[in-house]
């Protein structure tokens, strides 16, 4: 048996110990965005460092737990805080609690991040769902031996985000009166912002946000088949009439005055499924 299957089988087998439900949704919670989980019933909270073969999270911001709980009757698994590239972990290690999940019983995947709005047409605060990405400037996580029993060698990548669980959002968007702007997510390393130039370029390549995560878990749970869902908060502008600086406190503070309409597209999305 493989390495990395063995160490699954000890990270679930471990989990399940203390919570023995099986979770049919996994959400990942990005920068400034952890508020989600004050609105679900917790059944339990288990931090990363508990659990074997989990890194653990460092940056501000971001809680470190894996929580277990429901929104009505849909059990839910979440990442309060997920693991970078740019935090020094490898792309392997950042999608390590994706599999994990998988491997739990998730049957979607909801994804949250704070991006850089490069589309002149955004605002601080709109809400982007993810309709495809440019993972380019990222480190692909499937580099290396490929392990059939996660999934494929060649992933097709023609349609990462699920088109149902888009189509699901578009109409709780609407009737909630939800703005839900759509567009291309421009992954890069981090920890810099871009520079000016490195945000055009980013808009003329055909993207409209730009943010540090998501791209490496997206492309780890397309391999295992695991539909995903995805949605940006729009923290700041690369455009050029915006102010030039940047900071991480802006982008949290931006982050948690949108957290209420992402917290109640994700609710009602966990519901409809
Ligand atoms: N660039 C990259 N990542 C980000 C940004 C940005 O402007 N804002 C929030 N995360």
């Amino acid at each position: 048996m493989s390495l990395i299957i063995d160490q699954l089988k000890e990270t679930v087998g471990f989990i399940r110990n203390i919570c023995p439900a099986v979770p049919e949704v996994g959400i990942v919670l990005g920068s400034g965005l952890g508020n989600f989980l004050k609105d679900i019933i917790v059944e339990a909270s288990i931090p990363y460092e508990d659990i074997p073969h989990f890194p653990v999270s460092t940056v501000k911001g971001h809680k470190g737990a894996l929580v277990f709980g429901s929104i009505q009757d849909k059990k839910i698994v979440a990442m309060a805080g997920r693991f970078h590239f740019y935090e020094g972990y490898t792309a392997r290690e950042v999608i390590y609690p994706i599999r994990a999940m998988q491997r739990l019983g998730i049957k979607n995947l909801l994804l949250s991040n704070a991006a850089g709005g490069v589309n002149p047409d955004f605002k601080v605060g709109d809400l982007m769902m993810i309709n495809d990405h440019i993972s380019l400037a990222t480190v692909n996580p499937l580099l290396g031996p490929n392990d059939e029993l996660l999934g494929r060698r060649f992933p097709d990548m023609s349609e990462p985000y699920c088109p149902k669980l888009m189509a699901k959002a578009r109409a709780i968007g609407a009737a909630l009166k939800i703005p839900l702007k759509e567009g291309v997510y421009f992954g890069v390393t981090g920890p810099t912002f871009e520079t000016r130039a490195e945000y055009k370029m980013i808009y003329r390549l055909g993207a409209d946000a730009v943010g540090m995560s998501t791209v490496q878990e997206t492309i780890a749970a397309v391999h295992m088949g695991l539909p995903v869902f995805a949605v940006s908060v729009i923290t700041d502008l690369g455009i050029e009439e915006s102010p030039a600086v940047i900071t991480h406190e802006e982008v949290l503070e931006a982050a948690g005055k949108a957290e209420p309409l992402l917290t109640a597209l994700f609710k009602q999305l966990i519901v409809a499924l």
